[in-house]
């Protein structure tokens, strides 16, 4: 029964936000008190859908995975919520990003050419997710090897499908059932234009045979998963961080520092629904989309 509704005591209501004056008629005030409790707690499932999304990359102790932890936590908690930082490595810097985040990067180890450790971190992420799903799984531990007297003295191209393939793959399976159970169900594997097939001609200066390979079969995984995942409302993209100053990149001679592409990337990641679903995307970074050099940052489609 309700005695008395003022506005004072419906906007303390754990469920009503929006304060209703009493109605005379008190069957006719319970009526609209109903209304309007239906009408809040639809309002909050559809923002629990798009706010405060989980998140969890691979490859978080340096480069740009731990670029993406920064950037990401850099938008408000209405947007960004958890991040699992999965690692290898520990990592001094990743360690003090979390410690300072007051909850929101959780560290997590994580192996992607050990399915007991991948195992493992699902697991730990589940608990850790209590009851909820994970929106988005960055794929984004990488490694890539040179074969600088040519393709036929390549002795890395098992290592470098271990990490770059079957280390995706692994993942993937091993999180699919949680991402299911995320609101956007995406999945995100770090790629390169590299690893494009098409472009291979252009790409010959740079002796890296097993990686560009390894990353072109990352890319096919990339579709099949998306193909067959569509129907269920994923999208699976393979991105294009673009030339970063990281390890990898060889540092200060790359074109983009980590933190710049992660906030480029971040407008893929945060795309509506399924737009970039089977796709090979590129970052959009101003000022390099017409660049006359190699790389053009413009937010287009790499070909496969
Ligand atoms: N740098 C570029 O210019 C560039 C361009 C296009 C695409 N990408 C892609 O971007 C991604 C990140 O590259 P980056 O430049 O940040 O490289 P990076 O600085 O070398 O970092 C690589 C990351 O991958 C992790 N990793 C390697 N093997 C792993 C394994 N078995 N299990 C778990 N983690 C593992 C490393 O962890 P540890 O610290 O434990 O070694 C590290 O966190 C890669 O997929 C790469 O192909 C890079």
């Amino acid at each position: 029964m309700i005695s008395s509704c003022t506005a004072e005591n419906c906007r303390n209501s754990s469920k009503s936000y929006i304060p209703l004056s009493p109605h005379p008629n008190p069957r006719r005030h319970l009526e609209l008190q109903l209304t309007l409790l239906s009408f809040t707690s639809l309002e909050h499932r559809t923002l629990s859908q798009v706010s405060m999304a989980s998140y969890l990359i691979t490859g978080a102790s340096r480069g740009f995975g731990l670029a993406l932890v920064r950037e990401l936590i850099s938008h408000p908690t209405s947007k960004v919520g958890t991040v699992f930082a999965a690692t290898r490595s520990d990592s001094s810097v990743l360690n003090e990003l979390a410690q300072k985040s007051s909850g929101r990067v959780i560290v997590v180890k994580l192996d992607v050419t050990d399915r007991g450790s991948i195992k493992k971190a699902a697991a730990e992420v589940e608990s850790k997710l209590e009851g909820k799903g994970l929106d988005v799984l960055i794929n984004n531990a990488g490694i890539c090897q040179y074969a600088f007297e040519g393709i036929k003295t390549m002795e890395t191209l098992e290592e470098s499908f271990a990490i770059n393939v079957m280390g995706v793959h692994w993942v993937i399976q091993a999180f699919l059932p949680l991402v299911q159970k995320g609101a956007q169900k995406k999945v995100v594997n770090v790629s390169t234009t590299l690893g494009s097939t098409t472009m291979a001609p252009g790409n010959s200066y740079f002796p890296a045979p097993a990686y560009k390979i390894s990353k072109a079969a990352a890319n096919a995984l990339t579709a099949q998963y998306a193909v067959e995942y569509e129907k269920e409302g994923f999208s699976f993209t393979a991105l294009c961080p673009g030339w970063m100053k990281t390890e990898m990149g060889g540092g200060d001679v790359a074109e983009l520092a980590p933190e710049e592409s992660a906030k480029a990337s971040l407008e893929i990641i945060f795309a509506e629904g399924q737009k970039y679903n089977g796709q090979l995307r590129k970052i959009f970074v101003k000022g390099w989309e017409n660049f006359k050099g190699r790389n053009v940052y413009d937010g287009a489609i790499a070909p496969w």
